[in-house]
């Protein structure tokens, strides 16, 4: 896990606090105005990228239109995350029509991928760097692509001009933040990112220093590229930048396979969000390959079985229920997902209520059961996989005047990806995602393990919930990893059954709990909470790692806003009211 100073943590949580209270409580109570237009919000980790999303909404863009502008300054101002050489998965919510759809931007493998891609020459699976960094584990970028797709469907502004916040910022030039200036200081050379000749000239002085806090950077190729990509959404995939994306994975450490039949066979998809009754609710994420919809449903299915006492936060009881219940949906979700083209995912049987009724009966209200066996609702045999995930990704929350939604998680993987930079922007290593080794410790196949065409399992959640009338209450997601999901369910209890705000949920200390030891994060930490958890037998480790990118919109039922930016990243949540 990477450790944050608190030195450059506190101002940031000081900043991001008055900035969502300034955007959230300050302004007069938002009221719905005749023809039907309401507030409207952008939650992401970057103010620079809120604000490209605000002026799209002003001037009369949808959600998914003001997306477009989210993810390409994204891709510029935070490129450690997320960009135009990554994937993603989105979310929509159709005030039209009800509907929610799930756009599928996930990489995929070349069709000279193997299983056996991530291993050595005995046999071994490659290291962090080296697997990371090798040309095997860039997949398709398709992030844009289903940009494409999802604008075409629900647009409503002209697909070029979505592009011109990030084309201006990157030829006038933007301030390296603090957290990329963090980052580079103490992971660019660690991370080997200046051994790509691109990313070094980029990221770093000519004398091989990083870029420091505050340097005005500018990246006019980023905009070229986004000159392209605005005359063709598929721009990455057919045209010159297909070619410099081919010729850059060729070279350098493990040269990977990928072709320019890979990246024009590429398709974005659309598909049906995973959702479940919770409570009074419905709660809606992504299907495989990501297992974030089966993880949150699973662990809330389970959670549906208990009851928490009324001091929600405070009780060490109803974390106890909350590490458990994570316990046992990890346990799944580590074996059984994985891309459904590609194995069998028993998902119905894993999210059936009778089978959920019995995983519950597996947690005593008092006492830790130090280890969660998966279970087998549908008699399949693969192997557990204990892939640990790394720092990267992010994600953005938007809510238009009309009260469309999207939930977008999208990510390069790693920090800096591949730090394989073509075109202004950094190649993605997503094809990590898949377990190195594809068999489990006992020889057994893994449902997860590399094919060519497949696409990696994620754990991306972005989620939608809805309220009996089918109306979208809470828009959330996380990056983190397969944190991910700990880190959004954290958020949907403490919006749901504990009745904080957006932002006391989002602020709430990580709590993760996947395989035997349960981490916890410092921040916001209540001292008494870890003993009393070890009391009950839980095996804790406290962490100060714990990187959540929490950016989450609440819908109140008169149809204002609240929104919440995770202190431990740099974002606001930001709200324009229509006009009076
Ligand atoms: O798709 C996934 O689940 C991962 N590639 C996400 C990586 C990530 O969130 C790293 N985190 N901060």
């Amino acid at each position: 896990m990477i450790q944050f100073p608190l030195r450059w943590l506190y101002p940031i949580v000081t900043a991001t606090l008055v900035l969502v209270l300034a955007a959230c409580a300050a302004q007069p109570a938002p009221k719905q105005i005749s023809g039907g237009t309401g507030p409207a919000m952008v939650a992401a980790a970057n103010p620079h990228a809120v604000r490209a999303g605000i002026k799209i909404l002003q001037e009369g863009g949808s959600a998914v239109d003001a997306a477009v502008a989210v993810q390409t300054v994204l891709g510029l101002v935070e490129p450690q995350s997320s960009g135009l050489g990554g994937g993603a998965f989105m979310l929509v919510y159709d005030a039209t029509t009800g509907k929610l759809r799930v756009f599928d931007g996930r990489e995929t493998a070349p069709s000279g991928a193997s299983s056996d891609m991530f291993l050595d020459d005995d046999g071994k699976p490659l290291g962090y760097v080296d697997a990371v960094n090798s040309g095997y584990a860039v997949g398709v970028p398709g992030a844009m692509a289903m940009l494409g797709m999802a604008q075409e469907k629900y647009g409503k502004l002209d697909w070029a001009g979505l592009f011109n916040p990030a084309i201006e910022l990157a030829e006038n030039g933007f301030e390296v933040s603090p957290r990329l200036a963090f980052l580079l200081e103490n992971y660019g050379h660690r991370l080997a990112l200046d051994n790509n000749a691109g990313a070094g000239n980029y990221f770093f002085l000519p004398n091989g220093s990083p870029l420091p806090e505050g340097f005005l950077l500018k990246n006019p190729a980023y905009a070229q590229s986004l000159r392209q990509l605005s005359e063709n959404p598929r721009a990455l995939l057919e045209g010159e930048l297909a070619h410099k994306i081919v010729a850059a994975v060729s070279i350098g450490s493990r040269p990977g396979s990928l072709s320019l039949q890979d990246l024009k066979n590429y398709q974005p998809r659309e598909r049906d969000p995973v959702c479940r009754p919770y409570r009074k609710v419905q709660v809606c994420s992504a299907p495989p390959p990501s297992s974030g919809g089966h993880a949150i449903n699973s662990i809330l299915g389970i959670l549906s079985h208990f009851t928490f006492s009324e001091d929600g936060a405070n009780d060490p009881a109803n974390w106890h229920l909350f590490i458990e219940a994570q316990r046992l949906a990890y346990a799944d979700r580590d074996k059984f997902i994985a891309d459904d083209s590609f194995v069998d995912v028993p998902l119905e049987g894993l999210l059936d209520a009778k089978y959920l009724a019995e995983r519950a009966k597996l947690i005593s209200p008092e006492m830790a059961m130090k280890h969660a066996k998966a279970g087998n609702p549908d008699g399949m045999a693969f192997g557990r996989d204990n892939t640990q995930e790394p720092e990267g990704t992010t994600h953005f929350s938007i809510v238009d005047k009309w009260g469309n939604a999207v939930s977008m998680t999208t990510t390069v993987e790693s920090l800096f990806g591949n730090k394989r930079f073509v075109g202004g922007f950094l190649l993605n290593n997503q094809l990590t995602d898949f377990a190195r080794n594809p068999v489990d410790e006992h020889g057994v196949e893994l449902a997860n393990a590399p094919a060519p065409g497949k696409r990696p399992r994620s754990s991306m959640s972005p989620t939608i919930v809805l309220n009996e009338h089918k109306k979208p209450v809470l828009i959330t997601g996380s990056p983190g990893g397969n944190s991910i999901i700990a880190y959004t369910a954290k958020t949907l209890v403490g919006v749901l059954d504990w009745d904080l705000t957006p932002q006391q949920a989002v602020a709430l200390p990580n709590v993760i709990a996947r395989g035997d030891i349960t981490r916890i994060g410092s921040l916001n930490l209540d001292p008494a909470l870890i003993p009393a958890l070890e009391n009950m037998g839980h095996v804790i480790k406290p962490t100060a790692g714990e990187n959540s990118g929490l950016h989450v919109i609440q819908i109140l039922p008169d149809g204002s806003l609240l929104g919440g930016a995770d202190p431990r990243r740099e974002g606001q949540a930001l709200q324009v009211n229509p006009e009076p």
